[in-house]
């Protein structure tokens, strides 16, 4: 099955030869449809991105898991498939290789996934599945699988997945969520050899949720951190628990709760650690159709691919919160031209720039009553997002049939410098100095250049805005070769 969905990608690649609406930083597949990051590794040299992926249409259907690698994060090459829908446990078009996590033990690369199929009575359930690597480059599945085939109350259930694995001390341990009277709960096993899992309980439930999906959970900076993305809860996506796991209860004990992107385009985030001990986060940068602020996925009729992933953002610890950044290989691929306006001008309004190629905007701010608007500007169609600053950043669109709802960044009077990454069609707003971001995609309906203007009326409140296009190389090497 593998073999079939590679030749066919390679075969028509060639009609895939980047189309004008693929983001150039984001990692895209090159054909078909791609939605969650899963297992993201370093392993043997190489950080590991597997994802979501329906190789023959542009919209969600039958899930394998695609897979690509990178030696910084930002340029990446994709490689074969790593997992189809081969075996009977995970066979209906409607089911698959569902979302999961990798993890490295005694040199083997495991892959945990759920496996979707048909009961006898007709019914799709979930059941977690795993599958095994010497090389990271083939994957075998195991011959016992599934190894866990009921939820935590007994049931088959059909909603009982993405299984997120760690190793503490000698022991294995595996979230999953699961929906049980329409409560979303992540579910704890134990295990000693990564096969054989004992249930320990619930390790955590949010009952305005009625399923939580995709749990990630790692050690940051002292104390323990749990996300998921909830399914139900209006205008927040991507949620992080700060605490501390007690591995004799088998339950999380709250400190804080936050939200790692405040937008609608950033769904399912997972981590990487890197050699040195670093966290990196990267999401889907899209949501789905129950989002209250989504609005669509894009034009799929003119791409052959759909779905992109956020920036990888390097994740630290502030006290009782987690702060997204930008990573700093970004500054790296700063091109030579940076236009610098000092904005030091009463009601200074002016239209900098063609945003045509990635793009940094970064704006210098001082505390201020007055609000600052920011514009971006579609040259064919005349539709417009707006950045207005004020206590928030609220963003705003107007007459793009495809655009979000509005959505709000909060900022703090600590907020001095926001940045603001621009790829296409994807835009992510980071405030690092409230360590907060906020991800949208703002769709073009044809014409691929856009106007970026500001205003404010304030003297000495916008301080500086500075414009750099980024080396918009081609970043995603295009050929399977494994
Ligand atoms: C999240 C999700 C997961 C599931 C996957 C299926 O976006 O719904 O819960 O495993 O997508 O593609």
């Amino acid at each position: 099955m593998e073999n079939k969905a590679n030749q066919y990608i390679e075969t028509n690649r060639a009609l895939a030869v980047r189309s004008s609406h693929q983001p150039i930083l984001h990692f895209t597949p090159s054909l078909g449809w791609m939605n969650d990051p899963n297992g993201l590794i370093f392993f043997k040299g190489e950080y590991h991105l597997f994802y979501q992926y329906h190789p023959y249409q542009t919209k969600w259907h039958q899930m394998y898991w695609g897979h690509a690698v990178s030696h910084d994060l930002i340029t990446w090459q994709e490689l074969p498939i790593a997992l189809a829908p081969s075996e009977v446990y995970e066979d209906s078009t409607e089911g698959g290789c569902f979302s999961g996590t990798a993890i490295v033990h005694e040199g083997t690369l495991y892959l945990f996934y759920t496996a979707v199929a048909k009961n006898a009575a007709g019914q799709l359930v979930q059941k977690q599945c795993v599958a095994m690597s010497e090389d990271g480059r083939l994957f075998s599945k195991y011959e016992n699988n599934p190894i866990l085939q009921n939820d935590s109350l007994g049931k088959e259930n059909p909603h009982f997945r993405d299984p997120k694995v760690w190793q503490k001390d000698h022991t294995f341990y595996m979230l999953v969520g699961v929906s049980q009277d329409n409560v979303g709960k992540l579910v704890l096993y134990r295990s000693e050899n990564l096969l054989e899992w004992t249930l320990m309980g619930v390790a955590f439930e949010e009952p305005n949720a009625w399923m939580l999906e995709c749990p990630d959970f790692y050690e940051l900076d002292g104390k323990d951190v749990l996300t998921f993305s909830p399914v139900g809860i209006k205008g927040e996506y991507s949620s992080y628990l700060i605490g501390r796991l007690d591995y004799e209860k088998g339950r999380f004990q709250v400190e804080s709760r936050g939200i790692l992107d405040y937008g609608v385009d950033f769904y399912a985030p997972q981590t990487f650690l890197t050699p040195e001990g670093e966290r990196y986060v990267i999401g889907w940068q899209n949501g789905w159709e129950w989002m209250y602020e989504w609005n669509g996925f894009g034009e799929l009729t003119e791409n052959s691919w759909c779905g992109a992933m956020s920036i990888p953002r390097k994740v630290i610890r502030k006290g009782d919160r987690l702060h997204a950044l930008l990573p700093k290989e970004i500054s790296q691929l700063k091109a030579a031209e940076t236009v610098i306006y000092d904005t030091q001008t009463d009601g200074y309004q002016k239209s900098v720039s063609t945003i045509q190629k990635p793009t940094l905007i970064e704006l210098s701010l001082e505390a201020g009553e007055t609000p600052i608007t920011l514009v971006f500007k579609d040259k064919r169609t005349g539709q417009t997002d707006t950045f207005t600053i004020e206590e928030h950043l609220l963003y705003h669109s107007e007459g793009n049939p495809l655009g979000r709802k509005d959505i709000t960044l909060p900022l703090s009077s600590r907020s001095k410098t926001l940045k603001i990454l621009l790829d296409l069609y994807a835009i992510e707003v980071f405030d690092e100095d409230e360590g907060t971001v906020l991800s949208v995609n703002s769709f073009f309906e044809g014409a691929l250049a856009r106007d970026f203007s500001f205003s404010c009326s304030e003297k000495g409140r916008l301080k500086q805005v500075v414009v750099t296009e980024l080396n918009g190389k081609q970043l995603i090497k295009r050929s399977v070769k494994g």
